[in-house]
C-alpha cells in the first residue's frame, strides 16, 4: 500500500508535527509501504517533502521546519476531492496540476488545528481517502477543551472545574468576560490555568498567580485561540493513559506518570520538548488505581467517539480520584514521547505500533 504521511500544518505545534513524522517516517516498513511525505508549511501550503528523517529532528535547541524540507517550496499538493480517484495533485502556481500518482491511506501526523481538529479529517471523508485515527467527530472534540469537557460530563467522566469565554462574550461585554475568570479565581482560589481553547504543547498556557498577571495571561492565550478556558489548578500528580484500537477493541497501556519538573512551573512547552523532561513508565501506582485509569482512559475514547489511539491526561488528586484533564487524539508520538512509550512497556514496539495504525485504517 501507499501512504501519504501528512505532516507539519498550519499552528503553532508545527515544528512537533515534523518531529514526530521524523520518527514515523523511521520507523514505517518499507517493503511493506511506499511512502509519500507531505508537508504542510506553517502558512498552510501543501508540498512534497524529503524524505529525510535525520533532518525531522532536534539540533540543539532548534526544532525542525517544513520549510526546510520542501523540495517543491512554492506549490500546494491537493489531496483528491473526488472518491472516484484516490490520485494527490501537485500544483505549483502557473503551472499545469501534475499528478503524484494515488495513495491508498492517509497518515495525518499533525497536532493542533488544522490537522488534529477535525478540519483535514473532513477533507480526507470527502476524498475517500482512508486515514489513520479520530474522525471529524472526535478530532473536534478532542481539540476543544470545552466540549470535551461537555462530553465527558455528559459520560459520566469526572473533570475539574472550569470556565470559558468565548470570542462574542470578549466582543460584546469585554469587562464581563473578564469578571467571569475572576470570579472563578476567587471561588476556586489562585492560580489558575487560563488556555487557549483549542491548542496543544502547552502552546499560550500561562499559570497565574493572581489578578495583576491575568490581563496578560488572555491576551497570550487569545494569540492561539480567541476563544480561551480557565481552570483550577488540581493538586496532585499527572497521570496519562495510552489508548489503541485492536481487532477486538481499544485497550488501554500501562500508565505514566509526570513528575513535577523542577526548573518548570508546570509541563510547559521547554519541559515538554527542550530539556525533554519524562515520565515513569509505569507510574508507581496501587492496582487498583492502574485499573481505575485504564479504564477511565478507554471511557475517554468510547465517550468522544476516538478511533485508532488516544492519550488520556489525568490527575490524581490528592482525595485519591482521578479527574480527567484531556485527551490528544494524535499525542506526540516520537519514540521518547510518552504515549509510543507506554505501549513499548506495555509489549507493543514503535514500529509495530505505526504498523497497527496503518492496518487499521485500511481495514
Ligand atoms: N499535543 C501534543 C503533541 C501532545 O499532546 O502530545
Ligand atoms: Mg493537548
Amino acid at each position: 500500500p501507499r501512504v501519504a504521511v501528512v505532516f507539519g500544518g498550519r499552528n503553532s505545534e508545527h515544528q512537533i508535527s515534523v518531529l514526530t513524522a521524523g520518527a514515523v517516517l523511521g520507523a514505517i516498513d518499507r517493503d511493506k509501504y511506499e511512502v509519500l511525505p507531505i508537508g504542510i508549511t506553517a502558512d498552510g501550503r501543501w508540498a512534497l517533502a524529503a524524505d529525510d528523517p535525520a533532518r525531522m529532528a532536534i539540533e540543539g535547541r532548534s526544532l525542525p521546519s517544513v520549510e526546510q524540507l520542501a523540495e517543491s517550496d512554492t506549490g500546494g499538493v491537493l489531496l483528491p476531492v473526488s472518491p472516484a480517484s484516490r490520485e494527490v495533485v501537485h500544483t505549483e502556481p502557473g503551472q499545469v496540476p501534475k499528478t503524484l500518482g494515488e495513495v491508498d491511506v492517509v497518515f495525518p501526523v499533525l497536532h493542533g488545528p488544522y490537522g488534529e481538529d477535525g478540519t483535514l479529517q473532513g477533507m480526507l471523508d470527502l476524498a475517500g481517502v482512508p486515514y489513520v485515527g479520530a474522525g471529524v467527530l472526535a478530532s473536534a472534540v478532542g481539540m476543544d477543551k470545552e466540549y470535551m469537557k461537555r462530553i465527558f460530563t455528559s459520560f459520566g467522566l469526572p473533570v475539574g472545574p472550569y470556565v470559558t469565554v468565548r470570542p462574542r462574550e470578549w466582543e460584546r461585554d469585554p469587562a464581563g468576560a473578564r469578571k467571569k475568570i475572576v470570579d472563578f479565581a476567587a471561588e476556586q482560589g489562585w492560580p489558575v490555568f487560563v488556555k487557549p481553547a483549542r491548542a496543544g504543547s502547552s502552546m499560550g498556557i500561562t499559570k497565574v498567580g493572581g489578578l495583576g498577571e491575568l490581563d496578560e495571561a488572555v491576551e497570550v492565550a487569545r494569540r492561539h485561540d480567541p476563544k480561551i478556558i480557565v481552570e483550577s489548578l488540581l493538586r496532585g500528580r499527572e497521570i496519562e493513559c495510552g489508548v489503541l484500537e485492536f481487532e477486538d477493541g481499544p485497550r488501554a497501556s500501562v500508565p505514566a506518570e509526570i513528575p513535577p519538573v523542577s526548573a518548570h512551573d508546570f509541563y510547559d512547552f521547554e519541559a515538554k520538548y527542550i530539556d525533554s523532561a519524562s515520565g515513569i513508565v509505569p507510574a508507581p501506582l496501587t492496582e487498583a488505581q492502574t485499573a481505575r485509569v485504564r479504564e477511565l482512559a478507554v471511557a475517554a475514547f468510547e465517550a468522544a467517539s476516538c478511533e485508532g489511539l488516544v492519550r488520556a491526561d489525568f490527575f490524581l488528586c490528592e482525595d485519591g480520584e482521578f479527574v480527567i484533564n484531556e485527551i490528544n487524539t494524535m499525542p506526540g508520538f516520537t519514540p521518547i514521547s510518552m504515549y509510543p512509550r507506554m505501549w513499548q512497556e506495555t509489549g507493543v514496539g514503535y514500529p509495530e505500533l505505526v504498523d497497527r495504525l496503518i492496518q487499521a485504517a485500511l481495514t
